[in-house]
């Protein structure tokens, strides 16, 4: 078989490699194409990997590179992108729209990228359309390197957990359904692993043993809670960053976070329900799965824990996040990371989403623009000395306007300088929560209220020990204020992670350029780079030095 042939030139590279010193490849083929399941009984077309639902997980250690030869063997161009992965100087493998061509059907593309400096639980996902409503995700997991101190014993078992609500209509109507002005209304279930109330075990634990449960919400959405029966879960870590080991049972899961949990097996031996839970919406949706006890059949208790109310409860649980600044892990910035507190701001953006009509279809918007994809990708256009054919820069301003009234569309590009230190304030005046992700970087989530953010909010900030992350949710009604250093070059998106909202509008790039154009600041276009729209003609530039 390929993959075997393949794994076994790993071998052989890791060797010859790690011999000189470079970091160990990881190597992986990939078949994307259509197939027939029904997760919640109807039969109805999704997305495989290599014939699988959800995708192959990736097991790499920090600094891996990754390569992933991707065979797009749909009917539509495809992309995937790496949630969490920060791609450092590398935004050519970030795969979004914004970043990359394409892979047209038939066609395929080679993904290299390092986990530079990553440890922890990230997963990946097709970012074109609405292909992600479809399947095509799976779980990517960087564990840290053998020398690397983790503050807690090796589990017995590792075990990669995607929750995610789910439509039981393919992806081409529900694009329709957003084309057309529509909205998606409400999903048809709850999916775990891609199954709803699946009652044969989909782990199972020996008594006594503690074991790691990697949690991410893969849905387009809603907010889920997660809880085990008759467990605890001890949190260690989440979206690539220790945590201090508080003790939950149970935890909100927003739109594209991830969280590792430690659950010892103290209980009774038989099974036991995982539950995950809609919230934030009238009408809760719950599925379950089992985990079972070695040397026990019983089946689990028909009594499912009861999840939360109300959201004053999950923003309390936020504030219970606290980083554990005494770990050692990898780190892509350590000098920016452990004293982000003491840093000067040198630029604060407040984002405000809206929705509302445009010509006559339902629309997204950030600070009164709702992003449309231009033919040619950002990073590209920008690259080849396009960009000026293909879009604008800076054309919303750092504040929203007085009234986020009438909504216009437009590709939507900020400017961040290199290596700025800015705090950005995400307000959400909508009555339902949004969840925002920004590619390329991990933030600190310093704040976080009902109402509109003011300067006096800064007093209250957490500018010790804010878990640095990739994604946070907004309340309804509320904000939320980030910190992060623009030291990564390249094309970033930021966007919100309910996918129907991200279709329509509410997302936008940051195009942070080194002024040296320099490899020390950021990689040269890859020879493999599909290129396309404006840019397909035109000779490369000269290479990065
Ligand atoms: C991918 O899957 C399709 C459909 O099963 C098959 O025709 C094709 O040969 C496969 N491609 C690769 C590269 O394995
Ligand atoms: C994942 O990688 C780790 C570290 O190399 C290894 O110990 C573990 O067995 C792997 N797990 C799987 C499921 O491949
Ligand atoms: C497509 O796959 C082939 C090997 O099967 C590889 O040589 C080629 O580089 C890949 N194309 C891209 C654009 O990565
Ligand atoms: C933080 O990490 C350190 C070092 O690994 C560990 O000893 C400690 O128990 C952790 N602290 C908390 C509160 O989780
Ligand atoms: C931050 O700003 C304060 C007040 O403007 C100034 O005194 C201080 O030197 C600055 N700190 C740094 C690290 O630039």
């Amino acid at each position: 078989m390929r993959t075997a042939a393949l794994l076994a030139l790993v071998a052989l590279l890791g060797l010859t490699t790690a011999v000189r010193g470079e970091d160990p490849y990881i190597f992986f083929d990939w078949n994307v194409t259509y197939g027939t399941i029904a997760p919640l009984g109807v039969p109805q077309r999704v997305i495989l990997i290599n014939g699988q639902f959800p995708g192959p997980n990736i097991n790499s250690t920090t600094n891996n590179n990754v390569v992933v030869n991707l065979f797009n063997n749909l009917d539509e161009p495809f992309l995937l992108s790496w949630n969490g992965i920060q791609h450092r100087k590398n935004s050519w493998q970030d795969g979004m729209p914004g970043t990359n061509c394409p892979i047209p059907p038939g066609g395929n593309f080679t993904y290299h990228f390092q986990v530079k400096d990553q440890i922890g639980s990230f997963y990946y996902f097709p970012s074109i359309g609405m292909h992600k409503a479809a399947g095509g995700f799976g779980g990517l997991r960087v564990n840290s390197r053998l020398l690397i101190p983790v503050p807690f014993d090796p589990p017995a078992d590792d075990f990669t957990v995607l929750i995610g609500d789910w439509y039981a209509k393919d992806h081409t109507v529900l694009r329709g359904f957003l084309d057309k002005g529509r909205t998606l209304g409400r999903p048809g279930g709850v999916l775990i692993n891609g199954k709803k109330d699946d009652p044969k075990p989909l782990f199972t634990m020996e008594a006594g043993k503690t074991y790691r449960y990697r949690v991410c919400n893969v849905g387009t959405k809603t907010s889920l809670n997660f809880r085990i029966q008759g467990h605890l879960m001890t949190l260690v870590e989440m979206d690539g960053s220790h945590t201090v080991q508080n003790v939950y049972d149970s935890l909100d899961v927003h739109l594209g976070q991830c969280y590792s949990v430690l659950v010892t097996a103290n209980q009774e031996p038989r099974g036991y329900y995982m539950v995950a839970s809609t919230r934030f919406i009238k009408k809760v949706m719950t599925t379950t799965a089992v985990i079972g006890y070695a040397g026990s059949a019983e089946a689990p208790s028909p009594v499912l824990p009861e999840g939360p109310l109300g959201w004053a409860w999950s923003i309390n649980q936020w504030r219970s996040f606290r980083w554990n600044l005494t770990a050692s892990a990898a780190r892509p910035n350590p000098q920016g990371s452990y004293h982000y507190g003491s840093i000067n701001i040198t630029r604060t953006i407040k984002l405000s989403n809206s929705a509302g009509s445009v010509d006559g279809k339902f629309r997204c918007a950030i600070n009164g623009a709702s992003f449309q994809h231009p033919p040619t990708p950002l990073k590209l256009a920008e690259y080849f000395g396009a960009g000026a054919l293909v879009f604008q820069y800076d054309t919303i301003g750092d504040m929203p306007p007085a009234k986020l009234g009438s909504i216009r569309t437009e590709p939507i590009v900020l400017k961040a300088t290199f290596r700025d230190f800015v705090e950005i304030i995400l307000e959400n005046p909508e009555k339902s929560i949004q969840s925002y992700h920004l590619d390329g970087y991990s933030f600190f989530p310093v704040g976080m209220g009902a109402g509109k953010w003011t300067p006096e909010k800064r007093k209250r900030y957490n500018l010790v020990d804010a878990v640095s992350r990739h994604t946070i949710q907004v309340y309804p009604r509320s904000w939320t204020a980030i910190m992060l250093t623009f030291d990564n070059a390249g094309m970033w998106n930021l966007r919100s992670e309910m996918w129907e909202r991200h279709y329509l509008g509410q997302q936008l790039y940051f195009s942070v350029l080194s002024p040296a154009r320099s490899l020390r600041d950021e990689y040269d276009a890859p020879a493999n780079a599909l290129v396309c729209g404006a840019v397909q003609n035109l000779p490369r530039p000269p290479p990065y030095v």
